[in-house]
């Protein structure tokens, strides 16, 4: 668990399983240095969870008044992220991924279009959901998880019945749940962990308004390789309902 008397660029993680890659091709030297110089202004650092009462406002991590918080679980490269957080300047964004490549393309793209209202938590996301106070954001969004298509795996899905439920204890009334799957038998589990929640409400009356990916929501890398290998992706909305019985 990270702690705020680590240097977050070694942030290595330590109490969990996870099952992902951190590191991929040697990163040019000059991702690198961006990752060296920007990371530690950029990334989310964990309160101490030994201190009674420990919790990270999100908004805290900003440092000017913004409306709502977002977050974004596995950002990737973080092309989806980063176009999002140029079009709503008043939303600041979190993105949680602990493949350091990914990170430094994240940053790379913040760079490039200017962006000041992207903050990073370059781990595992499950460090970071039990930190943040009850309806402390309006979004988050799982674009296109690891399926893990064996079954004695299904354990490592990042959707759960228990973390839709924390999803649901984080999200705002009114605020809105994003999963994206190109995987058939994924997005029937998705399916029926999310719907059967009562606090959510899928926010699909027809075919089109899942098949059909909505026009505020930009293409990931990953959707495009899945489009070009021929599989058709799904793209869920659910609404945090204010009340529930
Ligand atoms: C298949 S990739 C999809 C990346 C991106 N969302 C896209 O659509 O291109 C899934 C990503 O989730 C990340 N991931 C997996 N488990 C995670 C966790 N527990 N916390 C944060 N990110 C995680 C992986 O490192 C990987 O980059």
């Amino acid at each position: 668990m990270p702690t705020g008397k680590e240097d977050p660029k070694d942030i290595v993680q330590r109490d969990r399983v996870f099952y992902g890659r951190r590191r991929g091709r040697r990163l040019r030297a000059g991702m690198e240095g961006l990752l060296e110089e920007r990371l530690p202004d950029l990334a989310v650092i964990l309160p101490d969870v030994n201190e009674p009462g420990a919790t990270l406002d999100p908004a805290s991590l900003f440092p000017y008044t913004i409306k709502d918080v977002w977050l974004e679980i596995g950002f990737g490269g973080g092309e989806h992220l980063a176009a999002q957080a140029a079009a709503r300047p008043d939303v600041g964004f979190i993105g949680s991924e602990p493949f350091m490549n990914g990170v430094a393309s994240l940053i790379r793209h913040c760079e490039d279009r200017g962006l000041s209202n992207v903050r990073i938590y370059p781990d595992d996301v499950r460090d970071l959901l039990p930190l943040l106070p009850d309806a402390s954001l309006a979004r988050i969004t799982v674009l296109f998880a690891d399926p893990w298509p064996k079954k004695r795996h299904h354990s490592r899905r990042i959707i759960q019945h228990e973390s839709i439920a924390e999803f649901h204890r984080l999200i705002a009334p009114g605020g809105e749940l994003r999963l994206a799957t190109d995987d058939v038998a994924y997005l029937r589990w998705m399916l029926a962990r999310a719907t059967t929640h009562r606090g959510f409400r899928w926010k699909a009356r027809g075919p089109s308004d899942w098949r059909v990916r909505p026009a505020d929501w930009p293409e990931t890398r990953y959707e495009a390789k899945a489009r070009d290998q021929g599989r058709r992706p799904a793209f869920l909305r659910f609404e945090r309902l204010e009340t529930f019985d």
